[in-house]
């Protein structure tokens, strides 16, 4: 019953770093994949940036959460006993609000959190099965953005599988479109996903919260250099390159580049290459897409879904979209 796939090894990890690497540096405009952010740094930044005043993604998404958990849960279970799959490891304690809920309604709930990370899978384990009594936690190790596999239903059971905190906003429309695409076909009609996503609103409250005053936004970005200076024994100056976030009406994203202050020539040794910049030339680090009213919902339904409920905060600044498969 509790299917679990091995972890990437080093070596694979090291391929898949270096020949990302190599793609995103001999190209012109010059980008990485945003995944390299999140290495032990980065995830604690990126931590950190959640409970930063400027980054309201988390705590609106949060409140929505909270005020509808019980609906949500009870709209996704139509009558049978409901289980939780997560995209992701779930370390928010969002996930924990529709978590609880679902206890509330039946007392074992099985919560299975999908990620390439088996250590943020058993931390997961662990913190949720002492937290919240009635959930039981079976880890899936895998790297859902390329496919996902799921153990079929118990009899008489439902799934609400979860792609919450605007994870989706990171993917290329075409990318989104497929990851749901691959979502759905893990799914059994009837099932539902819960989609978070966050809305366009104001140029400024965009860019503060990619630009935050603490510098929080600026390390997570230039941590990146970090792990290839580590990874890749590169000699990355870090004061070399500037953080900058914009707002790209056109593509209706975020972006978040770094800019490179000066002419300067870096050498990747593990790669044996070097990679040089003009002053001024950026690397393109990550795309951070806000959907307009309706947008989710017509990815959902191009994706299999029928959207049925989409929940809101009172500002209109984020959306949680259910939908149920077709
Ligand atoms: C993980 N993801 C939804 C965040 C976002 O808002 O796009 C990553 C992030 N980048 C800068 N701040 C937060």
């Amino acid at each position: 019953m509790t299917t679990t796939f091995a972890s990437p090894s080093s070596v694979q990890i090291f391929d898949q770093t270096a020949s990302a690497v190599t793609a995103g540096l001999t190209s012109d405009p010059k980008w990485l994949p945003s995944w390299l952010f999140y290495d032990a740094a980065g995830s604690r930044l990126f931590d950190q940036i959640t409970h930063l005043p400027e980054y309201y993604v988390t705590r609106t998404e949060r409140a929505i959460l909270a005020e509808h958990a019980a609906e949500m849960i009870s709209q996704a279970a139509k009558g049978s006993a409901l289980r939780l799959v997560e995209l992701g490891a779930g370390s928010a304690d969002k996930t924990r609000l529709l978590l609880a809920a679902a206890v509330d309604r039946q007392d074992t709930v099985f919560y299975e959190p999908v990620d390439v990370s088996a250590s943020a899978l058993v931390e997961a384990q662990i913190r949720i099965e002492r937290e919240i009594p009635g959930v039981l936690v079976c880890p899936r190790v895998m790297d859902y953005t390329k496919g996902l596999e799921l153990d079929p239903c118990l009899p008489g059971e439902n799934r609400l599988a979860l792609y919450i905190g605007s994870s989706i906003g990171n993917f290329e429309p075409k990318e989104a479109k497929r990851l749901l695409e691959s979502a759905r076909a893990a799914l059994d009609p009837g099932d539902c996903l819960l989609l978070g996503v966050d809305l366009v609103k104001d140029e400024r409250t965009l860019l503060d919260a990619y630009d935050d005053a603490s510098g929080v936004t600026a390390a997570f970005n230039r941590n990146v250099l970090i792990r290839l200076n580590r990874e890749l024994d590169a000699d990355f100056d870090l004061n070399a390159f500037e953080h900058c976030a914009s707002w790209n009406p056109a593509e209706s994203r975020m972006e978040m580049h770094l800019q490179s202050r000066v002419d300067q020539t870096v050498w990747l040794a593990a790669l044996d290459q070097r990679v040089s910049f003009n002053a001024g030339e950026t690397i393109h680090t990550e795309n951070s897409y806000k959907y307009r009213p309706g947008q989710a919902e017509a990815l959902l339904a191009e994706s299999g879904f029928y959207p049925e409920t989409t929940w809101t905060d009172e500002r209109g600044w984020f959306a949680v979209c259910m939908g149920r498969a077709r």
